[in-house]
Parts: C-alpha cells; structure tokens; sequence
C-alpha cells in the first residue's frame, strides 16, 4: 500500500476535541505515569456521582477487575436527567423509518417515554434490580427506551439481534434465565413488513420457562398470535403510567447489560459489562473519537443488537448529550443514495458505518454520494473489520470529500469501546490502519510470553493493563472467562488480556489489525464461530461431519465455505446444500448462511482427531497448500478436497 500519510484538516483540528499528537502524547503519557489518577480525573469530570467510589481500581482478584468500587450512579441519569437542564428540547433522538417516515424525540420526550416504560415494568411486571430483560427488538426508538429503562431500575438487558433464530433468541433467553421478553410485531425492512413476535413465539414454544410474560410494541401493525395472560400490549399499557420514575443507585460494578457474542468453542457467551466504567469510556470515546459537538447530528448505522449499537447509537452519544440518528431500514434502499439522502436531510456531522456497508454502497453507487449535499460530515467512522485500501479510498474522497477524517476504530463485544482509534484532530492517518491506542489503553503486540513481537510481524494483540469498560465476566461461567481472554498471553508472568487478534506494528509505531488468530470469521464485521456453525450443520440427519472456514468475500469481507461429510455419499446435490442452510437459519439466523458447500469423502485430522482448519482456508480460497500435511492422519486426503473444490 502507498504511504500516503492523510494530516488531519487543520480547519477541523483547530477546535478539536485532541487537537494534535502533542496533546494525544500528553494524555498518554499521564496514563502511563499515573494509570489511577488519569482514570480517576475523568471519571470525577464526566460522570453524575450519586455517591463517591472509594477506589479507582482493584485488581485483587485479576482478572476478575473493578473500577470505582462502591460509587453509586445510573446510567438512565448519565444519559438522560443530567442533560434536562439545558437540553429538554435538543433532540436526543432522530429516528428515520425504512418508508422514510421520521420521529424527533427531544431530550425531554426521551425522559418520559423512558421513565413510563420503567414504571410499567417495575409496577405491572415485578421487573427489580439484577432480572434479565431480553430484548427483540427492530431498530425504532422503543428499543432505545427499553434500554434506558432497564438501566433506569437496575434491570439487565440482554439485547438479541433481530436476525437470530427462535432458536438462537431461546438458547439465550434459558442462559440470562430472564423474566421478560420484550419485541415488537416486527417493522419495515425494503419497503415491506417483516415479523420479530412469531420468532418470539417459537421460542418460547420450545422452552425459554423463565419468561414471565411478553411485552409487545406496535411497529408495523401485521396480525400476531397472542397468547393470553402472557403477551401484553406496550401501546395499551403505557398509556396509565406516569412520566416520572426515580432511578435506582446503582453500584459502579453492577452488572449493566449482558451482550452474547461467538467463541472459538462451545455456544455463545453473555459477555457482562459493568455500570461506571463502561458509561464513562463510552462517553469519552464519543466525545474524543467523534469529536462530539453540541449541534452535531451523528449517525452511526449499526443495529441494537450489537456492541456498536449499545455503545454507539444509545449509551455514548446520549451521555454525551448528542443527537443520535436511528435507521430502521438499510442503506441500499429504495436506492443506493438512501445514506446519502438522509445524511443531506438530517445534516449529518459524523458517519459511523462497518466496511462492509461502505463496499456495498460504493459498489452499488459509486456516484451517489455526489448526488446530495454531504458538506456537514466532519468525522467517517468504520468499524467491525479491516477496511481494504480502495474502500477506503472512495469513501474519503468521495464521501468525504477529501476533507474528513476516517477513523478505522478497532474494538471488540468484550471492550465495551473503542481501544484503537485515530483521534480525528490529531493523528495523522494511514490509510485503513487503526493508527494507535487510545489515551488510557495500554496495548502491546507480544508474542505468548510477553516478548515484544519485533516491528513489521504479525504477533498477539493484547491489552495489557485493565481498561474501565472491559468485559468483567461471562455469565454464569467465570472460567470460561478467565480461560478465553487471560488463558494465552502473559507478560512478566502475569496473565494479560488477549483480544483473539492479530496484529503488526511499524517503523513508527501504527497499529494495523491483521484479523483473528482464532477460530472465528468476521462476516460482515459479525464475529461467528466456527464451532456454532458446524454445531447447526451437524443437525441436518444427512451429515456425518463437517468443518467450516472463512473465505474472503468481495462485499461481506468473509463468507462462509463449509466442507461436509455425508453418511451417504450418493446423497449429494445442490438440493440437500439448500437443505443445509435452511437447518443454519432454523439454528442461528441468516447471518451464518452458507455461501459456499462441498461435499468431501472426510475433513483433514490430525492424528490426534483435530480438524487443520488452517489447510482447508488455503484450499477454499484456492491456494497452494505448503503447509506440512505429514501430521495428518490420512496426507492423501489432501488432494482429494483440493480436486472437488477445484470442480466447484
Ligand atoms: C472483532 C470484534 C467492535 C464492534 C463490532 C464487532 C474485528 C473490529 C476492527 C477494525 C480490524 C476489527 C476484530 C475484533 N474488528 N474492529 N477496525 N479493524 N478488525 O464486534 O463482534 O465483538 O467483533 O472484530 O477481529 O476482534 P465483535
């Protein structure tokens, strides 16, 4: 890649948030210096203490880490009460629907709508501090207040993605053993109705027995099943609930929300972020990383129902008392300048969108962006995956018009927020390189033992000081905890967090992501895993055994390519790999469909019975396999594969 190096714009720059490496040094330097006292002024600057902490951190029990121990806040305050002040009539809120239908909720709408849900599910539901509220929901404001009112009463919500199975939704549901679900009829996807309750329903048909009853939202007005006594009707009984709801205090390191993401093994993990540090680095970051200003309109294009969502659509830019744009629709749709036009419409300051998008929108229209006024935008963001160089390109010249900052943000579920990130005032940007760590996040690239790995070679992306708004356990399963993040790096001795990634640094010290190192394929910047996926191919009666890769994907970055062994050969046929992917979407959704199947005679093992994952990559993406194939229990099999992926 040419080195081109992009300097900030000093137009922007001069009023920036961090407005030049000096000061990024000078941030950096104080954590380093003094790790405590950096955490503990921005803690006392940004966050509404209900009552003080009496430690910054306590790392007695690492990695089992806590931050601002025995201070007292709530999130619903952060995000909403302190700002009514002076923002009762900012708009908190912009919610655009997918036939173009728009909402504004201010500051001051946003507090009763939230406050009256909270009171409903307090008062009609029994909903108390520490039940798991699960939400399935599709992107409209009502997901937003469900949050907020969980977080106003102390509740936990764990945020299902729309996308997922009933199965999926229920596996999740039993883990939280939560007490409510809330949904919506559906909602609006390219200009037709689509259904979230019926998937409810199948869930909960199937098991999901902690579920006390279903608390439905009208969206998109389809006829539903309703099940008496359990499904009620949010529309109906919000109307009798007051607008004014007293927050809970809440201990900086009760649990916030629980958010269950994929895994090199095993089912999915309800990743359990805390209340103080997690709202205070989402507010920093949007504050440094998108350079947040009072009349800015942001707008980040990810769902709910990821990390992205939580930390950037909701917590963040609320707490930092922005305006937050909410899409239900997609960007492609009527047409592929619907971003574009709402970006115009909605003067949009700050763009937030994963690569994937961005290699779809430019593929789909190229010019589009010059079709409409963009000259607001200050700030592109992306997120989820490596950007390539010509996505990257086109949307900085074209989208941006060669004066935004990109900000390539790398970050995990576990992290709560962004760990490495350009500063759009300060850093002088490489093209798609996540640049350096942010101020406070301690990052070292090491190999297992902790030496450095030297410059310019791939070794472990590790986070080697605790962080506020890390990961604090996985739910119900503190060993799988410590076991997936504190199990493979350790630095003079001691076990550190490793994020799963790869990573290589340069000459002058930037930080490019080179993907995982384990397991896991990011589609469309959406980690799955592979042990999931071959769990649900294995359910189809046909499939005697199977192993699945990630292969690169023109738009979606990875694809999936599975490698399928039937018990009986002659089943074989392009009727039986639909057949398959129909048992992935009953299992786990759409998201972890197939886009590539053979079938094979067996899988390459190792003697010892592990799948070589690392030759069927090469084989799918169809290279020479120069890997040494002589511990395998059967070499020729080799061949074998590499003919019929040939023959397609
Ligand atoms: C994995 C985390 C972070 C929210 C969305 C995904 C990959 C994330 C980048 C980036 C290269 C990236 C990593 C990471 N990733 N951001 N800017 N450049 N890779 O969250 O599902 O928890 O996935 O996404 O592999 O480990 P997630």
């Amino acid at each position: 890649m040419s080195e081109k190096i992009f300097n900030p714009n000093p137009e922007f720059a001069k009023d920036a948030k961090i407005n030049s490496m000096e000061q990024y040094w000078e941030l950096q330097n104080r954590a380093i210096e003094d790790y405590e006292g950096f955490w503990k002024d921005f803690a006392d600057e940004k966050i509404d203490w209900i009552e003080p902490y009496d430690n910054v951190l306590d790392e007695s029990n690492a990695p089992f880490y806590k931050w601002f121990s025995n201070g007292k806040l709530n999130v619903s305050n952060q995000c909403i009460d302190r700002h009514l002040a002076d923002k009762a009539e900012q708009n908190a809120i912009v919610f655009e629907g997918d036939k173009g239908d728009v909402q504004h909720i201010t500051y001051g709408q946003l507090s009763e709508r939230v406050n009256e849900l909270s009171n409903l599910l307090k008062n009609k539901f029994g909903v108390k501090k520490g039940d798991r509220v699960v939400l399935y929901m599709p992107m409209i404001p009502e997901a937003a207040y469900a949050m907020l009112a969980c977080t106003r009463i102390g509740a936990i919500h764990s945020i299902v993605f729309g996308g997922f199975s009933s199965e999926a939704l229920r596996d999740r549901i039993e883990d939280a053993e939560a007490k409510i679900v809330i949904t919506a009829d559906g909602a609006f996807r390219k200009g037709k109705p689509y259904m979230l309750k019926n998937v409810v329903d199948d869930a909960l048909d199937a098991g999901g027995d902690s579920i006390e009853a279903v608390l439905v939202v009208k969206r998109n007005n389809e006829e539903i099943k309703w099940v008496e006594g359990r499904d009620h009707s949010y529309n109906e009984l919000i109307e009798a609930e007051s607008t004014e709801c007293p927050f809970e205090p809440m201990e900086s390191e009760d649990p916030l929300f629980l958010l269950y993401t994929s895994g090199s093994t095993g089912k999915p993990k309800g990743v359990q972020h805390a209340t103080a540090g997690y709202i205070l680095w989402a507010q920093m970051t949007m504050e440094w990383v998108f350079d947040l200003r009072k009349d800015d309109v942001y707008w980040c294009t990810a769902d709910i129902g990821w990390i992205t969502g939580h930390t950037y659509i909701v917590y963040g830019p609320l707490a930092a008392g922005g305006t937050t744009v909410m899409f239900e629709g997609v960007p492609t749709y009527p047409d592929a300048g619907r971003a574009w036009k709402m970006v115009q419409d909605h003067n949009v300051t700050q763009f937030y969108t994963a690569p994937t998008a961005i290699r779809l929108l430019h593929k789909t229209g190229e010019d589009e962006p010059k079709k409409y006024d963009l000259s607001k935008l200050r700030v592109l963001g992306t997120v989820g995956e490596p950007i390539d160089p010509p996505a990257w390109k086109w949307y900085y010249e074209v989208v941006g018009n060669s004066k935004c900052a990109i900000v390539d943000t790398y970050w995990q579920t576990e992290t709560g927020g962004h760990m490495i990130s350009p500063l759009p005032g300060a850093t002088p940007i490489k093209p798609a390189c996540a640049t350096f760590a942010l101020p406070g996040i301690i990052t070292e690239i090491i190999e297992e033992d902790g030496t450095p790995t030297p410059i310019g070679e791939k070794g472990f992306m590790c986070i080697t000081r605790p962080w506020p708004s890390m990961i604090r356990t996985i739910w119900n399963d503190p060993n799988r905890f410590v076991k997936s993040y504190f199990g493979d790096c350790k630095k003079d001795g001691e076990a550190v967090y490793f994020t799963g990634d790869g990573a290589m640094i340069d000459e002058d010290g930037y930080i490019t992501i080179t993907g995982r190192t384990d397991d896991v394929i990011n589609v469309s910047g959406h980690r799955m895993g592979t042990a999931e996926v071959e769990a649900a191919i294995k359910k189809h009666d046909s499939v005697a055994a199977v192993a699945v890769v990630g292969k690169p994907h023109e738009i979606k970055g990875e694809g999936i390519f599975a490698y399928i062994v039937l018990k009986d050969p002659s089943e074989a046929s392009e009727d039986l790999k639909i057949a398959i992917n129909k048992v992935i979407k009953k299992e786990i959704g759409a998201i972890a469909l197939c886009d590539a199947m053979v079938f094979v005679p067996d899988v390459p093992k190792t003697r010892s019975g592990k799948i070589m994952r690392r030759i069927l990559r090469s084989l799918a993406k169809g290279e020479e396999i120069t890997q040494d194939t002589s511990t395998l229990e059967d070499p020729s099999i080799v061949e074998v594969i590499e003919k019929i992926v040939k023959e397609g």
